[in-house]
C-alpha cells in the first residue's frame, strides 16, 4: 500500500480547488475535506438565527451547540448542519457574501481549525481551502497553491451558478471574487498566502483534467 499522504490545497475562490482536488482525492482512494463548506455552515446558521456577524463571542456561543459533519457521497461531500442536509444551501449568495466576515473571526478559525487537523490526522487526505498549508496541515507532504486570473475564475463560478441554478452575472461576479480575494488575504487572522514550501499552480489555462494530472504526478512522487 503506498504511502498515506497529506495533500493541502490553498488558494482564491474560483480557483478550481474543490473540483480538481476531489478528482485528485478520488484517484488516490484519500478522503477529501472542503474546509470553505464548514465556514459556510457556521454562517449558513448565523443568518438563520439572526447572529450579528461581527459578534465573534456569540458565534462561538452559537458554534459550541453546533455539530457540523462532512459526508462523502457520489455526488461530492456532503455537509450536514446539525444532523441536516445543507449543502445546498451553503452555495447561496448570501452565505457567499457574508462568509469572509465570520471566517476572518480567530476564536471560530481556532475551532473548525482544531477539527480539521483532526480529520486529517490519519493521513490519505485531501484538504483544501486558503489557510492549510499554513496553519491547518502544516507539515503535510504536498502543498499546491492554486490561482488563476479574476476573469477566469468569475466565468467559472458563472457557469458554477447556472448548473446550480442560481442566478449570476459576470460583472457582480467579478467584483464579488475581487472583494473576496481582498478580505481572505488581508484579514489579520489566518490570511490567504501563498506557504513558502507550497508549489504554485496556474489554472487558468488548464483544463480540470490537466491540473488535477499536474498533482497527481506530483504526489505519486512524494508516496514513493
Ligand atoms: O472555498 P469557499 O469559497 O467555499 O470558502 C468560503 C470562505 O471561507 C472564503 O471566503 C474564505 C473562508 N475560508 C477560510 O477562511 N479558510 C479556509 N480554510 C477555507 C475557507
Amino acid at each position: 500500500m503506498s504511502k498515506q499522504i497529506q495533500i493541502a490545497i490553498d488558494g482564491p475562490a474560483g480557483a478550481g480547488k474543490s473540483t480538481i482536488a476531489k478528482i485528485v482525492a478520488e484517484n488516490l482512494g484519500f478522503t477529501y475535506i472542503d474546509t470553505g463548506a464548514m465556514y459556510r455552515a457556521v454562517t449558513y446558521k448565523a443568518l438563520k438565527e439572526n447572529i450579528e456577524l461581527n459578534d465573534a463571542k456569540s458565534l462561538e456561543n452559537m458554534l459550541s451547540n453546533t455539530k457540523i459533519d462532512l459526508k462523502p457521497s457520489e455526488n461530492g461531500q456532503l455537509v450536514f448542519l446539525d444532523g441536516e442536509d445543507v449543502s445546498q444551501q451553503i452555495r447561496s449568495n448570501e452565505v457567499t457574501a457574508n462568509v469572509s466576515q465570520v471566517s476572518a473571526h480567530p476564536n471560530i478559525r481556532e475551532i473548525l481549525v482544531k477539527k480539521q487537523q483532526e480529520l486529517a490526522s490519519n493521513g490519505g487526505i485531501v484538504m483544501d481551502g486558503r489557510d492549510i498549508a499554513t496553519h491547518v496541515l502544516k507539515e503535510a507532504e504536498l502543498k499546491i497553491f492554486m490561482s488563476a486570473s479574476v476573469e477566469e475564475r468569475a466565468k467559472r463560478r458563472f457557469i458554477d451558478n447556472e448548473k446550480r441554478g442560481i442566478p449570476s452575472d459576470m460583472e457582480t461576479l467579478k467584483e464579488e471574487i475581487s472583494l473576496r480575494d481582498k478580505l481572505d488575504s488581508e484579514r489579520e487572522a489566518s490570511p490567504l498566502i501563498q506557504a513558502e514550501d507550497a508549489i504554485y499552480l496556474d489554472t487558468t489555462e488548464l483544463s480540470i483534467e490537466e491540473a488535477a494530472n499536474a498533482i497527481l504526478k506530483l504526489a505519486q512522487e512524494k508516496m514513493e
